[in-house]
Protein backbone atom coordinates (compact mmCIF):
# COMPACT_ATOMS: atom_id res chain seq x y z
CA UNK A 1 0.00 0.00 0.00
CA UNK A 2 1.39 3.65 -0.80
CA UNK A 3 0.21 6.15 1.36
CA UNK A 4 -0.02 9.45 -0.02
CA UNK A 5 3.34 10.92 -0.01
CA UNK A 6 3.09 14.65 -0.50
CA UNK A 7 2.64 15.47 3.43
CA UNK A 8 5.78 15.88 5.27
CA UNK A 9 7.77 18.69 2.72
CA UNK A 10 7.76 21.86 4.83
CA UNK A 11 5.81 23.61 2.35
CA UNK A 12 3.19 25.79 3.61
CA UNK A 13 -0.27 24.25 2.98
CA UNK A 14 -2.13 25.76 -0.10
CA UNK A 15 -4.65 27.85 0.94
CA UNK A 16 -8.28 26.60 1.15
CA UNK A 17 -9.42 29.05 -1.49
CA UNK A 18 -7.30 29.49 -4.79
CA UNK A 19 -7.70 32.76 -6.48
CA UNK A 20 -6.71 33.79 -9.58
CA UNK A 21 -9.87 31.61 -10.95
CA UNK A 22 -13.23 31.09 -12.26
CA UNK A 23 -15.75 30.32 -9.87
CA UNK A 24 -19.76 28.98 -11.02
CA UNK A 25 -21.95 31.37 -8.80
CA UNK A 26 -25.27 30.90 -10.60
CA UNK A 27 -27.34 30.37 -13.07
CA UNK A 28 -28.45 32.56 -15.47
CA UNK A 29 -32.31 31.79 -15.00
CA UNK A 30 -31.92 32.49 -11.05
CA UNK A 31 -31.45 36.31 -11.67
CA UNK A 32 -33.96 38.60 -13.52
CA UNK A 33 -33.97 41.79 -14.21
CA UNK A 34 -34.00 43.87 -11.09
CA UNK A 35 -32.76 40.80 -8.69
CA UNK A 36 -30.53 41.58 -5.90
CA UNK A 37 -28.87 38.22 -3.97
CA UNK A 38 -26.62 38.14 -1.23
CA UNK A 39 -24.27 35.01 -1.86
CA UNK A 40 -21.45 34.12 0.75
CA UNK A 41 -18.61 32.57 -1.99
CA UNK A 42 -14.84 31.61 -0.61
CA UNK A 43 -15.90 33.43 2.33
CA UNK A 44 -16.90 36.91 1.20
CA UNK A 45 -20.11 38.65 0.51
CA UNK A 46 -21.23 38.83 -2.99
CA UNK A 47 -24.21 40.84 -3.81
CA UNK A 48 -25.30 38.84 -6.91
CA UNK A 49 -27.80 41.59 -9.28
CA UNK A 50 -29.14 42.04 -12.70
CA UNK A 51 -29.65 45.31 -13.80
CA UNK A 52 -32.83 46.60 -16.13
CA UNK A 53 -30.63 46.40 -19.28
CA UNK A 54 -30.04 42.48 -18.40
CA UNK A 55 -25.99 42.84 -17.72
CA UNK A 56 -25.84 40.67 -14.31
CA UNK A 57 -23.17 42.05 -12.25
CA UNK A 58 -20.94 41.09 -8.81
CA UNK A 59 -20.16 44.00 -6.14
CA UNK A 60 -18.63 43.04 -1.92
CA UNK A 61 -21.91 43.11 -0.54
CA UNK A 62 -20.77 46.02 1.77
CA UNK A 63 -22.09 49.70 0.97
CA UNK A 64 -18.22 51.55 1.38
CA UNK A 65 -20.47 54.49 3.10
CA UNK A 66 -21.46 52.80 6.55
CA UNK A 67 -21.32 48.94 5.41
CA UNK A 68 -24.71 48.18 5.03
CA UNK A 69 -25.19 45.13 2.49
CA UNK A 70 -26.04 47.09 -1.14
CA UNK A 71 -28.13 43.58 -1.27
CA UNK A 72 -30.91 45.17 0.72
CA UNK A 73 -31.21 48.16 -1.74
CA UNK A 74 -32.51 48.31 -5.22
CA UNK A 75 -31.97 48.34 -8.92
CA UNK A 76 -32.91 51.40 -10.61
CA UNK A 77 -33.76 52.16 -13.70
CA UNK A 78 -30.69 53.80 -14.90
CA UNK A 79 -29.08 50.51 -14.26
CA UNK A 80 -27.43 51.59 -10.94
CA UNK A 81 -27.40 50.05 -7.29
CA UNK A 82 -29.01 52.26 -4.29
CA UNK A 83 -28.12 51.97 -0.93
CA UNK A 84 -30.68 50.49 1.42
CA UNK A 85 -29.63 53.34 4.20
CA UNK A 86 -28.76 56.62 2.71
CA UNK A 87 -29.02 56.08 -1.31
CA UNK A 88 -25.75 56.24 -2.32
CA UNK A 89 -26.14 54.74 -5.91
CA UNK A 90 -23.35 52.48 -7.31
CA UNK A 91 -22.95 50.95 -11.01
CA UNK A 92 -22.04 47.47 -12.24
CA UNK A 93 -18.38 48.37 -12.13
CA UNK A 94 -18.80 49.40 -8.29
CA UNK A 95 -18.22 52.91 -8.94
CA UNK A 96 -20.46 55.21 -7.35
CA UNK A 97 -22.54 57.24 -9.43
CA UNK A 98 -24.47 59.25 -6.93
CA UNK A 99 -24.46 60.64 -3.20
CA UNK A 100 -27.68 62.31 -2.26
CA UNK A 101 -26.72 64.45 0.60
CA UNK A 102 -24.41 66.30 -1.21
CA UNK A 103 -25.36 70.00 -1.39
CA UNK A 104 -23.43 72.80 -3.75
CA UNK A 105 -20.14 73.72 -2.47
CA UNK A 106 -19.25 69.74 -0.70
CA UNK A 107 -16.97 68.98 -3.13
CA UNK A 108 -16.60 64.95 -2.72
CA UNK A 109 -16.65 63.11 -6.40
CA UNK A 110 -18.79 60.09 -6.14
CA UNK A 111 -16.50 58.65 -8.80
CA UNK A 112 -13.47 58.55 -6.49
CA UNK A 113 -15.58 56.30 -4.26
CA UNK A 114 -16.09 52.32 -5.33
CA UNK A 115 -17.44 48.98 -4.09
CA UNK A 116 -14.81 45.97 -4.69
CA UNK A 117 -16.64 44.67 -8.45
CA UNK A 118 -15.97 41.02 -9.40
CA UNK A 119 -15.11 39.81 -12.86
CA UNK A 120 -18.76 38.05 -14.03
CA UNK A 121 -19.24 36.32 -16.81
CA UNK A 122 -22.46 34.90 -18.64
CA UNK A 123 -22.30 32.15 -21.19
CA UNK A 124 -24.12 28.74 -21.31
CA UNK A 125 -26.82 29.54 -19.15
CA UNK A 126 -24.32 30.19 -16.64
CA UNK A 127 -22.94 33.36 -14.38
CA UNK A 128 -18.71 32.76 -13.48
CA UNK A 129 -17.40 34.92 -11.04
CA UNK A 130 -13.69 35.57 -10.95
CA UNK A 131 -11.48 36.05 -7.68
CA UNK A 132 -8.46 37.85 -8.58
CA UNK A 133 -5.23 37.38 -6.46
CA UNK A 134 -5.60 40.82 -5.19
CA UNK A 135 -8.61 41.96 -4.50
CA UNK A 136 -7.67 45.35 -4.71
CA UNK A 137 -6.54 45.25 -7.84
CA UNK A 138 -8.59 45.69 -10.88
CA UNK A 139 -6.45 43.52 -13.29
CA UNK A 140 -7.71 41.76 -16.29
CA UNK A 141 -8.39 37.55 -15.25
CA UNK A 142 -5.89 35.70 -16.26
CA UNK A 143 -8.25 32.94 -18.84
CA UNK A 144 -11.46 32.60 -19.67
CA UNK A 145 -14.40 30.00 -17.44
CA UNK A 146 -14.54 27.12 -19.55
CA UNK A 147 -17.20 26.48 -22.30
CA UNK A 148 -19.87 23.55 -22.39
CA UNK A 149 -18.72 23.11 -26.12
CA UNK A 150 -21.84 22.49 -27.38
CA UNK A 151 -24.15 25.02 -29.81
CA UNK A 152 -27.06 26.72 -28.22
CA UNK A 153 -25.86 25.13 -24.54
CA UNK A 154 -29.08 25.91 -22.53
CA UNK A 155 -29.57 24.04 -19.60
CA UNK A 156 -31.83 21.34 -19.34
CA UNK A 157 -31.86 19.90 -15.58
CA UNK A 158 -29.99 21.08 -12.42
CA UNK A 159 -30.04 19.91 -9.45
CA UNK A 160 -28.11 21.74 -6.37
CA UNK A 161 -27.76 21.07 -3.03
CA UNK A 162 -25.37 22.24 0.13
CA UNK A 163 -22.43 20.12 1.72
CA UNK A 164 -21.52 20.68 4.80
CA UNK A 165 -18.13 20.06 4.46
CA UNK A 166 -15.06 21.77 3.08
CA UNK A 167 -14.43 22.29 -0.91
CA UNK A 168 -11.67 19.75 -0.73
CA UNK A 169 -13.85 16.92 0.42
CA UNK A 170 -16.66 17.64 -1.74
CA UNK A 171 -14.88 17.37 -4.77
CA UNK A 172 -12.48 14.46 -3.43
CA UNK A 173 -16.04 12.59 -3.08
CA UNK A 174 -17.46 13.46 -6.27
CA UNK A 175 -14.32 12.38 -8.48
CA UNK A 176 -13.41 8.80 -6.19
CA UNK A 177 -14.07 6.27 -8.52
CA UNK A 178 -14.28 3.30 -5.54
CA UNK A 179 -17.38 4.45 -3.63
CA UNK A 180 -20.01 4.39 -5.78
CA UNK A 181 -21.01 0.46 -5.25
CA UNK A 182 -21.16 1.28 -0.91
CA UNK A 183 -22.67 4.81 -1.52
CA UNK A 184 -24.88 4.66 -4.54
CA UNK A 185 -25.43 1.19 -4.17
CA UNK A 186 -29.34 0.29 -4.41
CA UNK A 187 -31.16 -3.45 -5.04
CA UNK A 188 -31.90 -2.04 -8.27
CA UNK A 189 -28.88 0.46 -9.37
CA UNK A 190 -25.80 -2.08 -7.53
CA UNK A 191 -23.47 -4.04 -10.12
CA UNK A 192 -20.95 -6.68 -8.99
CA UNK A 193 -17.77 -4.78 -8.60
CA UNK A 194 -15.80 -4.92 -11.55
CA UNK A 195 -12.11 -4.20 -12.27
CA UNK A 196 -11.94 -0.90 -13.81
CA UNK A 197 -8.98 0.51 -15.94
CA UNK A 198 -9.29 3.73 -17.45
CA UNK A 199 -6.45 6.28 -19.24
CA UNK A 200 -5.53 9.81 -18.14
CA UNK A 201 -3.92 12.65 -19.50
CA UNK A 202 -2.72 16.08 -17.99
CA UNK A 203 -5.16 19.25 -18.81
CA UNK A 204 -4.24 23.10 -18.58
CA UNK A 205 -5.51 23.07 -15.16
CA UNK A 206 -6.59 19.35 -14.42
CA UNK A 207 -6.99 15.88 -16.23
CA UNK A 208 -8.86 13.97 -18.18
CA UNK A 209 -10.04 10.75 -18.14
CA UNK A 210 -10.03 10.25 -21.92
CA UNK A 211 -12.72 9.31 -24.19
CA UNK A 212 -14.06 5.22 -23.44
CA UNK A 213 -16.97 3.19 -23.57
CA UNK A 214 -19.36 3.42 -20.20
CA UNK A 215 -19.44 0.82 -18.52
CA UNK A 216 -23.05 1.52 -16.35
CA UNK A 217 -26.36 0.24 -17.98
CA UNK A 218 -27.83 3.92 -17.77
CA UNK A 219 -25.49 5.22 -20.68
CA UNK A 220 -27.58 2.61 -23.08
CA UNK A 221 -30.60 5.40 -23.19
CA UNK A 222 -27.87 7.14 -25.35
CA UNK A 223 -27.57 4.37 -27.97
CA UNK A 224 -25.38 0.96 -28.62
CA UNK A 225 -21.98 3.52 -29.68
CA UNK A 226 -21.80 5.66 -26.17
CA UNK A 227 -18.52 6.88 -25.07
CA UNK A 228 -17.66 9.62 -22.52
CA UNK A 229 -14.73 11.60 -21.51
CA UNK A 230 -14.34 13.15 -17.90
CA UNK A 231 -12.56 16.34 -17.59
CA UNK A 232 -12.12 18.00 -14.05
CA UNK A 233 -10.09 21.52 -14.13
CA UNK A 234 -9.15 23.75 -10.84
CA UNK A 235 -10.82 24.82 -9.18
CA UNK A 236 -13.48 22.60 -8.31
CA UNK A 237 -15.18 21.69 -12.21
CA UNK A 238 -16.03 18.55 -13.82
CA UNK A 239 -17.66 18.24 -17.38
CA UNK A 240 -18.59 14.89 -18.68
CA UNK A 241 -19.25 15.28 -22.22
CA UNK A 242 -21.07 12.26 -23.48
CA UNK A 243 -21.34 11.51 -27.44
CA UNK A 244 -24.55 9.02 -28.82
CA UNK A 245 -26.55 7.79 -31.35
CA UNK A 246 -30.39 8.11 -30.54
CA UNK A 247 -33.06 7.05 -33.62
CA UNK A 248 -29.83 7.67 -36.09
CA UNK A 249 -29.07 11.24 -34.86
CA UNK A 250 -25.80 12.08 -32.92
CA UNK A 251 -26.16 13.34 -29.89
CA UNK A 252 -23.56 15.55 -27.23
CA UNK A 253 -24.78 15.27 -24.17
CA UNK A 254 -22.47 17.28 -21.29
CA UNK A 255 -23.14 16.58 -17.52
CA UNK A 256 -21.39 19.84 -15.25
CA UNK A 257 -20.35 19.98 -11.67
CA UNK A 258 -19.13 22.49 -10.00
CA UNK A 259 -17.77 22.66 -6.09
CA UNK A 260 -18.65 26.05 -5.41
CA UNK A 261 -17.15 26.98 -1.83
CA UNK A 262 -19.71 29.21 0.47
CA UNK A 263 -17.40 29.36 3.48
CA UNK A 264 -14.57 26.84 4.61
CA UNK A 265 -16.82 24.66 5.94
CA UNK A 266 -20.30 25.06 3.20
CA UNK A 267 -19.80 24.14 -0.29
CA UNK A 268 -22.91 24.34 -2.89
CA UNK A 269 -22.63 21.52 -5.51
CA UNK A 270 -24.48 22.06 -8.66
CA UNK A 271 -25.33 19.67 -11.12
CA UNK A 272 -26.22 20.88 -14.77
CA UNK A 273 -27.04 18.91 -17.68
CA UNK A 274 -26.85 19.93 -21.22
CA UNK A 275 -28.75 17.94 -24.18
CA UNK A 276 -30.66 18.73 -27.66
CA UNK A 277 -34.35 19.96 -27.14
CA UNK A 278 -35.80 16.91 -28.90
CA UNK A 279 -34.27 14.65 -26.01
CA UNK A 280 -36.70 15.73 -23.76
CA UNK A 281 -37.96 12.22 -22.52
CA UNK A 282 -34.42 11.93 -20.59
CA UNK A 283 -35.78 14.74 -18.09
CA UNK A 284 -37.86 12.21 -15.50
CA UNK A 285 -34.87 10.17 -15.32
CA UNK A 286 -32.64 12.68 -14.04
CA UNK A 287 -35.54 14.65 -11.71
CA UNK A 288 -35.97 10.78 -9.87
CA UNK A 289 -32.31 9.74 -10.11
CA UNK A 290 -30.35 12.97 -9.52
CA UNK A 291 -31.31 14.11 -6.02
CA UNK A 292 -30.69 10.65 -4.80
CA UNK A 293 -27.10 10.30 -6.36
CA UNK A 294 -26.29 13.99 -5.00
CA UNK A 295 -27.76 13.31 -1.74
CA UNK A 296 -25.67 10.18 -1.31
CA UNK A 297 -22.40 11.80 -2.04
CA UNK A 298 -23.67 14.92 0.65
CA UNK A 299 -24.21 12.80 3.50
CA UNK A 300 -21.35 10.77 2.88
CA UNK A 301 -19.16 13.77 2.91
CA UNK A 302 -20.98 14.73 6.40
CA UNK A 303 -20.44 11.43 7.98
CA UNK A 304 -17.00 11.81 7.30
CA UNK A 305 -16.69 15.14 8.73
CA UNK A 306 -17.54 13.58 11.91
CA UNK A 307 -14.20 12.09 11.43
CA UNK A 308 -12.49 14.67 10.16
CA UNK A 309 -12.96 16.29 13.07
CA UNK A 310 -10.76 14.97 15.45
CA UNK A 311 -8.28 15.55 12.92
CA UNK A 312 -6.87 11.54 11.57
CA UNK A 313 -3.80 11.18 9.27
CA UNK A 314 -5.92 9.87 6.33
CA UNK A 315 -4.09 7.10 3.97
CA UNK A 316 -4.58 7.29 0.01
CA UNK A 317 -4.11 4.52 -1.50
CA UNK A 318 -2.36 3.78 -5.19
CA UNK A 319 -4.87 3.44 -7.76
CA UNK A 320 -8.41 4.35 -6.62
CA UNK A 321 -7.47 7.73 -4.97
CA UNK A 322 -4.99 9.10 -7.51
CA UNK A 323 -7.57 11.13 -8.94
CA UNK A 324 -7.34 12.47 -4.98
CA UNK A 325 -3.87 12.98 -4.76
CA UNK A 326 -3.78 14.74 -8.22
CA UNK A 327 -6.34 16.99 -7.16
CA UNK A 328 -4.10 17.94 -3.98
CA UNK A 329 -1.36 18.36 -5.99
CA UNK A 330 -2.86 20.88 -8.51
CA UNK A 331 -4.09 22.87 -5.97
CA UNK A 332 -0.37 23.15 -4.32
CA UNK A 333 1.50 23.76 -7.85
CA UNK A 334 -1.00 26.52 -8.72
CA UNK A 335 -1.08 28.27 -5.26
CA UNK A 336 2.84 27.71 -5.38
CA UNK A 337 2.80 29.46 -8.88
CA UNK A 338 0.52 32.48 -7.53
CA UNK A 339 2.94 33.36 -4.43
CA UNK A 340 6.39 32.82 -6.75
CA UNK A 341 4.96 34.73 -9.81
CA UNK A 342 6.32 31.66 -11.92
CA UNK A 343 4.20 30.01 -14.51
CA UNK A 344 1.84 26.80 -13.27
CA UNK A 345 3.42 23.83 -14.39
CA UNK A 346 0.91 21.05 -13.99
CA UNK A 347 1.92 17.74 -12.15
CA UNK A 348 0.37 15.29 -13.65
CA UNK A 349 1.46 12.71 -16.55
CA UNK A 350 -0.24 11.05 -18.39
CA UNK A 351 -1.42 7.48 -16.68
CA UNK A 352 -4.00 4.89 -17.03
CA UNK A 353 -5.40 3.60 -13.46
CA UNK A 354 -6.89 0.50 -12.48
CA UNK A 355 -9.27 -0.11 -9.20
CA UNK A 356 -11.88 -2.23 -8.42
CA UNK A 357 -15.72 -1.20 -8.72
S1 LIG B 1 -24.50 52.86 4.27
FE1 LIG B 1 -24.88 52.77 2.17
S2 LIG B 1 -25.45 54.79 1.69
FE2 LIG B 1 -24.94 54.91 3.75
FE1 LIG C 1 -20.86 9.83 -5.77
Amino acid sequence: MNAHADAGTGAPPAPVFLRALWYFAALSSSLRPGDLRRQMLLGEPVLLGRMRNGEAFALRDVCPHRGVPLSAGRVMVENTVECAYHGWRFRRDGVCALIPSLVEGQDIDPSKIRVRSYPLREQDGLIWIYFPTDERSAAAPRSEPPRVGVPNAKPRWVESQTFHCGIDDAVIGLMDPAHAPYVHGRWWWKKKPRLKQKAYAPLPTGFVMTRHQPSKPAYKLLGGDVTTEITFELPSLRFEKIAGTVLGRHIDVVGFTACTPIDELTTEVTQVFYWPAWLSFLKPFFSILGPIFLADDRKMAELQREGLKFNPSLLLIQDSDVPAMWYHRLKKAWSESLSSGTPFTNPIQPRTLKWRS
